[in-house]
């Protein structure tokens, strides 16, 4: 039988938010605001590095997504303090029942339930609302100089603020993934980065729009990003 460490906080399968290809996201048993990413088995990161070509050069630093991001949460809230909102607030480790977990902040709506990935977003109620706080997501994250390698369409959950405001919060890929880390060095070459993101971002947001509401009227794209639709749709 397998022993678990007395003192581990006890996570039950129920508790399960959703699952990525790396970690599982599970409820906080103590608290609604907060959940914990946890390893799959097979993706702790030591895992991971055992079974990569060239490991050697690699430290395992590298292959540990908690750590990475919260080492970039870290990085932006000491330069710029607490009140940013376009990336997950993270608050550290705990050992639990399934493993060592990171404990972040639970993005959820208004109405207390867990908000939706973008891609979920659009393939529910299309582009347009979500388009603005695109641009607001970029340019906060411009100006905090966050890195972040892989904000693509299942990375950013969008929170329904209430009133009709969206946010949109980056909750996975954050922190620089080359060894001299240029995007952190500078702010320039991280806000051209971003940049190539945003456009890759919206072109799958085009193609989710375009595949899901084909019947969708025209006024469904914010006048602003219309230029920007068809460029992308040609
Ligand atoms: N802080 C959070 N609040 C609410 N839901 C979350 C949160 N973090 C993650 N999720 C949900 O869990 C899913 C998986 O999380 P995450 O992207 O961190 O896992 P991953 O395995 O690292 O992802 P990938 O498959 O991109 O490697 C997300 O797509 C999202 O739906
Ligand atoms: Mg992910």
């Amino acid at each position: 039988m397998e022993t678990i460490a007395t003192g581990a906080l006890e996570i039950s399968e129920s508790d399960l938010v959703a699952a990525g290809t790396r970690r599982r996201v599970y409820r906080h048993p103590q608290t609604a605001d907060k959940v914990i990413k946890i390893f799959w088995d097979d993706q702790v990161p030591a895992a991971r590095r055992a079974r990569r070509r060239g490991r050697w050069f690699k430290s395992l630093a590298r292959f540990d997504d908690n750590e990475n991001d919260y080492r970039q949460f870290r990085r932006v809230e000491r330069h710029f303090g607490t009140a940013i909102r376009c990336i997950y607030r993270i608050y550290g480790y705990v050992e639990t029942t399934l493993g060592r977990g990171l404990v972040t902040e639970h993005v959820r709506n208004a109405d207390g339930t867990t908000s939706d990935t973008l891609a979920e977003h659009v393939r529910k109620c299309g582009a347009g609302r979500v388009l603005p706080a695109l641009e607001e997501l970029f340019d906060e994250l411009a100006r905090y100089h966050v890195v972040a390698k892989d904000p693509h369409v299942e990375n950013v959950l969008v929170r329904e603020c209430g009133g009709g405001r969206l946010e949109l919060v980056v909750i996975d890929g954050l922190g620089d993934n080359n060894v001299i880390p240029f995007a952190t060095l500078s702010r320039r070459l991280n806000n051209r980065k971003l940049m190539r993101k945003k456009r890759s971002l919206l072109r799958h947001i085009w193609r989710i729009n375009r595949e899901t509401r084909l019947e969708a009227p025209s006024t469904d794209i914010p006048e602003s990003h219309r230029p920007l639709q068809r460029e992308m749709a040609g």
